[in-house]
């Protein structure tokens, strides 16, 4: 292999899913130079299924970068939720008990496709397909990361390193582990999810709290619908055939939306495990983790991608203090600022989670606990305003 060939930018981003996009993209409208490292192809990564709520304030961001004029369309305004339990069904009034805010509907992968949208628009460099992305020297002032693009080596030197690189990714783990705590949970069960092309069936979400197990009637557009089961841990999909997953979809419901249900051929069908992980401190000398590369929370309450767009929100504020207005203290701020927002999804998904699933461990005691939970909830003003506080999306 020859000599590497050299490049400088001002920030490397690695990972292009929705945090490394919507950073490069605020980047870009603040004039600071980025460029991008994604390890897979664009089809890759519009092929992942993610939630698809978002908060007023994920959406601002989308509008911010010129990204959100699909979502203002296509999007599903909802004021409220509801919860279905003892077989009947309760909604949560999210906007009277927010002040008159909502929740847009609106698939994560249409967010990604969106942000590539303008991103490519704008003429800003994504390499797809960098392979060996490794990090050097974020200890310093000076650091560099490297990588490997149709068997070329290329170096690119910069001021800052993004990690957005996703709980898997290459940034996190480059951290020698004496500086990094990590706290972690992980949930007994994990959710078997379909999207299938049928019309939703109810109006708003359904979460469901029954004793076979948490189900969950989401949707991605008024005629495709996203439904969630909670499974044991490790099931095989392929045991999984359309006819069971509804049928077992359906024992979970009331009987008017077992009624409404109606089924059709999935498009899709996985099974994910269900995680609380948050790794402490985000900021590591020049490096900086942003999203899932920093932390995870189980989709109970759909706010991976919100959190992930509030990190994106501090570390875009912090880079524009750095390099536009010289704030020596700047850098400093991100990861507190950042944590302390992260910390409070984590509880609340935490919290959805605990309230709505079947924990084998628990037994009747636990059971009567989740009862007299959602009967407070959906009694009390109080108690649904912190809900739907939390719900809607916490300022930033
Ligand atoms: N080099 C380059 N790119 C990498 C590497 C690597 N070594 N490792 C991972 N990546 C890429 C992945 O291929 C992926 O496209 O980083 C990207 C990370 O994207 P996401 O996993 O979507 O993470 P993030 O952008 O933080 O999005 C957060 O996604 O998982 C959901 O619930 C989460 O909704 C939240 C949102
Ligand atoms: C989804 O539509 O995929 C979804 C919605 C709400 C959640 C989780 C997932 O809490």
């Amino acid at each position: 292999m020859g000599a590497a060939v050299r490049t400088r930018t001002q920030v490397v981003i690695i990972g292009a899913g929705p945090s490394g996009l919507l950073l490069g993209q605020l980047l870009h409208g603040s004039g600071i130079d980025a460029v991008i490292l994604e390890r897979q192809t664009p089809d890759y990564v519009l092929g992942r299924i993610r939630a698809g709520v978002l908060e007023q304030g994920t959406v601002d961001l989308l509008d911010k970068v010129g990204a959100g004029d699909r979502c203002a369309i296509e999007g599903l305004v909802h004021g409220g939720v509801e919860l279905a339990f003892g077989g009947a069904r309760h909604r949560i009034d999210l906007s009277r008990f927010s002040g008159g805010k909502h929740v847009t509907v609106y698939g994560q992968t249409e967010v990604t496709r969106d942000l590539m949208n303008v991103r490519a628009a704008a003429g800003c460099p994504t390499i797809y397909g960098a392979a060996d992305v490794q990090l050097h020297d974020f200890d310093g002032e000076s650091p560099r990361v490297s990588y490997v693009l149709n068997g070329q080596t290329h170096e690119i030197a910069c001021d800052v390193i993004a990690g957005c690189d996703g709980f898997h990714g290459i940034s996190r783990a480059s951290v020698p582990a004496s500086a990094i705590t990590t706290v972690e949970r992980i949930y007994p069960f994990g959710w078997l999810g379909v999207l299938a092309d049928v019309p939703p069936v109810s109006e708003e979400l359904i979460y469901v709290n029954h004793p076979l197990g948490f189900a969950l009637c989401s949707m991605r557009s008024r005629s495709r619908s996203r439904f969630y089961i909670q499974c044991e841990l490790g099931e095989d999909v392929a045991d999984w055939s359309d006819d069971r997953f509804f049928d077992a979809l359906r024992q979970r419901l009331d009987p008017e939306a077992a009624e409404a249900l109606v089924t059709g051929p999935s498009l899709e069908k996985s099974v994910a495990p269900l995680r609380s992980f948050v790794a402490e401190p985000m900021r590591f000398g020049r490096l900086f983790l942003a999203g899932d590369a920093a932390h995870i929370v189980p989709p109970t309450g759909a706010k991976g991608l919100n959190v992930a767009a509030s990190d994106v929100h501090y570390l875009h504020a912090s880079l524009d203090a750095h390099f536009n207005h010289h704030d020596a203290a700047a850098l400093d701020l991100y990861s507190p600022r950042a944590l302390l927002r992260v910390w409070k999804a984590v509880r609340f998904s935490w919290w959805m989670t605990s309230m709505l699933h079947r924990f084998p461990e628990n037994g009747a005691f636990g059971q009567r606990i989740q009862e007299a939970e959602l009967s407070y909830l959906t009694g009390s003003d109080a108690a649904a305003t912190s809900m739907a506080e939390n719900y809607v999306g916490l300022p930033f």
